[in-house]
């Protein structure tokens, strides 16, 4: 019986092979803050250049761009966040915990009772979630400026910018990627939800009359990306939003939920905006958002459909979908992460059999030489098959071994991660191989 994974597992596991460490750990850790590891920041970037590339490149009409973190606050008092983006917050009179009223059970709620002590809970206070802080030298001469809550903004305030510098009509997006920032109560969920993160987001600008199509364009296209970088159809699912789980902007919103290790919980978020925020952005600034359709020269303000996906909630949906402890033989099990080839921190393990005889010399050439055509692992210590299991637990989806017969023949063996068989191979054919193999990969199980 296969083992189910617990977060207790992928947090340790993740600490131990250098994916996520906890923040500032030698301080006894920041809560709910998390440092990516060598091989964390690989995963990380992999995800992030696959979506990047699937967004702008392979998409018509996607272009990208990179805004600051910290805008005007104005845009913030025009996006609605100032007054609408707060939490229903209680405290606990008795033992000071704090919690997000809609979050905690119903009895409680009702009763006004703590869920942990039992004590006696405070009427709830909307708390604003934006981040705080000054620009300038001095405190209260600077002007207050909000770390931004989602990239999206960037994105609005860039729109006749993009629109009067690049070659793009409605329909078109902008993609972006980068750091978002929200001061929320965070559960115990490793990097789920974290007051630091990071945000794919994708806005869509089409003709208010589009709104429906491109929005079901959207939903699909987005199931089907994490097909393709790999994820388990069978733990994601679809999640409409109810009018009172709608965020202000929103006029109909979808999440992409996965089963995480605590459960199903959102991934993505795909969002029919409207024209809430080109319109607002137009109100509060005074400069006109709207767009001029030439073939028909009607003005009009464009609708969003917006695909707003967590980088960092990718990484852990990753390594959760990845892990599996797998029974090889009688008494003997292994852990593997099945990453898609194409988000593997390292592609390929590079071992001599042994380091005798000069095969240690010929494996270190072959990895220096396959260093230019992807992320490569040299490994000469310890036994082969404990070098494949260690390979296997940061989900190296090939490794080559350098034997004897190397020596006469230039071949190698290659082993897959996943079904543990074993090919052999000229050492030329590797980078054509391992792309074939790349190409045509899937997941058995
Ligand atoms: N931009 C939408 C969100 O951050 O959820």
């Amino acid at each position: 019986m296969a083992e189910k994974l617990t977060m207790d597992t992928l947090v340790s596991l993740c600490k131990r092979r250098g994916f996520v460490y906890q923040s500032s750990d030698i301080y006894g850790g920041l809560s709910s803050a998390w440092d990516y590891g060598p091989l964390g920041v690989e995963l990380k970037k992999n995800i992030q250049e696959f979506w990047w590339k699937e967004m702008t490149r392979l998409h018509d009409n996607i272009v990208g761009i990179d805004a600051a973190i910290m805008m005007h606050p104005r845009v913030w008092e025009a996006s609605g966040h100032v007054e609408n983006f707060t939490d229903p917050l209680v405290d606990c009179k008795n033992c000071r915990q704090r919690f997000r009223e809609d979050k905690i059970p119903d009895e409680n709620r009702i009763a006004k009772k703590c869920p942990d002590c039992g004590g006696d809970l405070t009427d709830p206070r909307q708390f604003n979630l934006m981040f705080k802080t000054y620009m300038g030298p001095v405190e209260e001469g600077g002007s207050l400026v909000y770390l931004r809550p989602e990239t999206a903004q960037g994105i609005y305030v860039n729109f006749k910018n993009v629109l009067q510098t690049s070659r793009v009509k409605i329909p078109f997006g902008i993609a972006q990627v980068g750091k978002a920032f929200r001061n929320e109560i965070t559960t115990k969920n490793f990097i789920f939800r974290t007051c630091e993160f990071e945000q794919m987001e994708m806005q869509f600008f089409i003709a208010p009359e589009e709104d429906d199509k491109w929005f079901e364009y959207w939903k699909k296209e987005r199931w089907e990306y994490y097909k393709k970088i790999g994820i388990r159809q069978d733990k994601l699912r679809f999640h409409q939003h109810g009018p009172g789980e709608l965020a202000h902007y929103a006029k109909d919103a979808y999440d992409i939920e996965y089963e995480f290790p605590m459960g199903w919980q959102e991934l993505e978020g795909i969002h029919n905006r409207t024209n809430y925020d080109l319109t607002r952005h137009t109100e509060f600034s005074g400069k006109d958002q709207s767009y001029l359709e030439e073939v028909t020269n009607r003005r009009f303000v464009p609708f969003v459909i917006e695909t707003s996906a967590g980088l960092t909630r990718t990484v852990l949906t990753v390594l959760s979908d990845a892990w599996e402890e797998e029974v090889v033989d009688e008494g003997d099990s292994r852990v593997v992460m099945h990453f898609h080839p194409l988000l593997a921190p390292v592609k390929l393990g590079v071992f001599p059999l042994v380091k005798k005889d000069g095969l240690a010399e010929l494996a270190q050439k072959i990895e220096l030489d396959l260093r230019g055509n992807f992320a490569t692992f040299y490994d000469q210590g310890g036994a082969i098959g404990r070098r494949y299991r260690r390979q296997d637990e940061i989900g190296t989806p090939y490794c080559v071994t350098i034997d004897y017969q190397t020596k006469d023949d230039d071949t190698v063996t290659l082993r897959y991660r996943d079904s543990m068989e074993q090919v052999r191979i000229k050492i030329a054919q590797i980078p054509d191989f391992i792309a074939k193999a790349d190409s045509e990969y899937r997941r058995e199980k």
